[in-house]
């Protein structure tokens, strides 16, 4: 197999990419098919684009890809930490790959992203999953070829060699990672890497770093590249979009003059940053979708003041109030976070209130999990879990019986909206409109991956439904 110029770019070290092919190679010739990697992503967009960037770099060391941990050489869980149950779903997963070791002894069994950061996880995985030969973080995915032919290197010598690379000294921005994406229709491109808010229940500080920008020219070539070979949808991603270092509404409007019949979604923005420049460019700009998420994580001052969130149920209106000013079926979605340590209920349902005053088409809502090594797991924390889990279900109920009436303000319209796949019954399909709405629409599978127009005939509670106009 030949291998381009940019070998040496995109690897510290070369010899192990060169010394992965060749043994990649030698397995292709003597199996007659490729190497497979199973990875899986946990978690937030810019995991699993981190996921792409590493699956890119396998598939240049001669790696194939496959669906089933069975089947693979090399099993790489990329994971999260933002809460609890996300680490233990993990630590699950791995106690049942200790069979599949045990079966096949060269299989090669990694762990990393943010769980992977934390010293405690590793240290962990180090002593409880002796079985798991690679654990490294988020700033070292440029150096998989050496980690990597460090360990598969030791096997070929008989020797069991263990990798751990926590190191965080590393931040520059990779441009020249080679991506694999599996959507051909909606891609993540990352304009930011890390978050610098340190709200004091959030462990991504600790295990992302601080905020870096890539530059306006490399994601706009990025862009450019993904329009002229198709895709539809394009979310930009930052764990704080508006803190982009060269301007988040500037990069939009030079988004938009790219020419093509594609739309730009982002996440997150932080309510401390949104102001009306942000909603002006969503609106005023065609190919920019007309729909903020918007984490407002509780609805009283005093728990938002906790949080560190910088900002008052009043700044939050105010931003809200404008956008539905200029447009006033203007979309919004929020995170919440229940049971953050000494919420009263009355706070709790404060919450509610501003629910059903902002009108969300849909919530993402999390029980709060404490986080070690963040300022909120030092607060005393006294509400019971089956409270906190009670609480969970009332905000739903709320959200539930809000979005259902706002949401009805589309019947009878029709909505753009770009079929993702097929829907839960024969000869329906889902997709989600301009306005990020999931649709669902009877249609066959030659309008999956296009914009089609679709006349609202219902509203459910987090969904809308349709049928196509032709
Ligand atoms: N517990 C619960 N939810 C959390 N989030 C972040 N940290 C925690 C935590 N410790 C939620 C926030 C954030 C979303 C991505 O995850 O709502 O916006
Ligand atoms: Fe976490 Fe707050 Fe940063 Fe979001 S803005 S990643 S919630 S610290």
């Amino acid at each position: 197999m030949a291998f381009d110029d940019n070998m040496a770019k995109d690897s510290n070290n070369g010899e192990s990419l060169r010394r992965l092919l060749e043994y990649t190679a030698a397995y292709e010739m003597s199996t007659g098919s490729p190497m497979l990697a199973y990875v899986h992503s946990f978690g937030c967009q810019q995991n699993v684009s981190d996921g792409e960037k590493l699956m890119g770099k396998l598939a240049k060391a001669g790696f194939g890809f496959t669906d089933e941990p069975e089947k693979a050489r090399l099993i790489i869980l990329n994971t999260c930490a933002v809460r609890e149950n996300a680490e233990d779903r993990v630590y699950g997963i791995l106690g049942r790959y200790k069979k599949l070791k045990e079966n096949d002894p060269q299989l090669v069994i990694g762990v990393c992203g943010c769980m992977a950061q934390q010293q405690c996880a590793a240290d962990r995985i180090k002593n409880s999953f002796r079985y798991v030969d690679l654990v490294f973080g988020t700033f070292v995915t440029d150096r998989i070829y050496d980690m990597l032919w460090k360990v598969i290197s030791g096997r070929l010598d008989n020797r069991k060699e263990r990798v751990f690379d926590l190191s965080d000294s590393d931040t520059t921005i990779h441009e020249d990672l080679v991506q694999m994406r599996r959507d051909k229709v909606k891609a993540f491109v990352p304009i930011m890497y890390g978050c610098n808010n340190f709200c004091t229940y959030c462990i991504v500080p600790y295990v992302r770093g601080r905020e870096r920008s890539r530059t306006p020219e490399a994601v706009i070539e990025e862009v450019k590249g993904l329009v002229a070979s198709g895709y539809k949808e394009i979310t930009l991603l930052g764990q704080n979009v508006n803190s982009y270092s060269y301007g988040f509404a500037g990069l939009l409007r030079k988004i938009n003059e790219i020419d093509g019949d594609f739309w730009v979604r982002f996440m997150s923005s932080h309510p401390k940053d949104a102001g009306r420049e942000l909603i002006d460019t969503i609106i005023d700009c065609d190919k920019i979708c007309t729909h903020l998420h918007l984490p407002v994580q509780a609805g009283s001052d005093r728990i938002l003041k906790a949080m560190n969130r910088r900002y008052t149920v009043n700044d939050y209106m105010k931003i809200v109030d404008y956008a539905r000013g200029r447009d006033k079926e203007f979309s919004f979605t929020t995170d919440i976070i229940v049971g953050f340590p000494g919420e009263s209920y009355e706070e709790f349902c404060m919450t509610k209130e501003l629910i059903r005053k902002v009108r969300y088409d849909n919530i993402y809502s999390f029980v709060y999990s404490k986080r070690t090594g963040t300022k909120a797991a030092e607060f005393e924390d006294n509400i019971p879990d089956s409270e906190k889990g009670q609480w969970l279900r009332e905000l739903l109920l709320e959200q539930r019986e809000t979005s259902q009436e706002w949401l009805s303000r589309y019947v009878g319209k029709t909505l753009r909206v770009l079929a993702d796949g097929a829907g839960k019954t024969d000869g329906t399909l889902t997709g989600k409109s301009y306005e990020n709405i999931i649709v669902n629409f009877s249609g066959g599978e030659q309008d999956v991956g296009r914009f089609v127009d679709v006349k609202i005939t219902c509203a459910r509670n987090w969904a809308l439904e349709g049928e196509i106009v032709k």
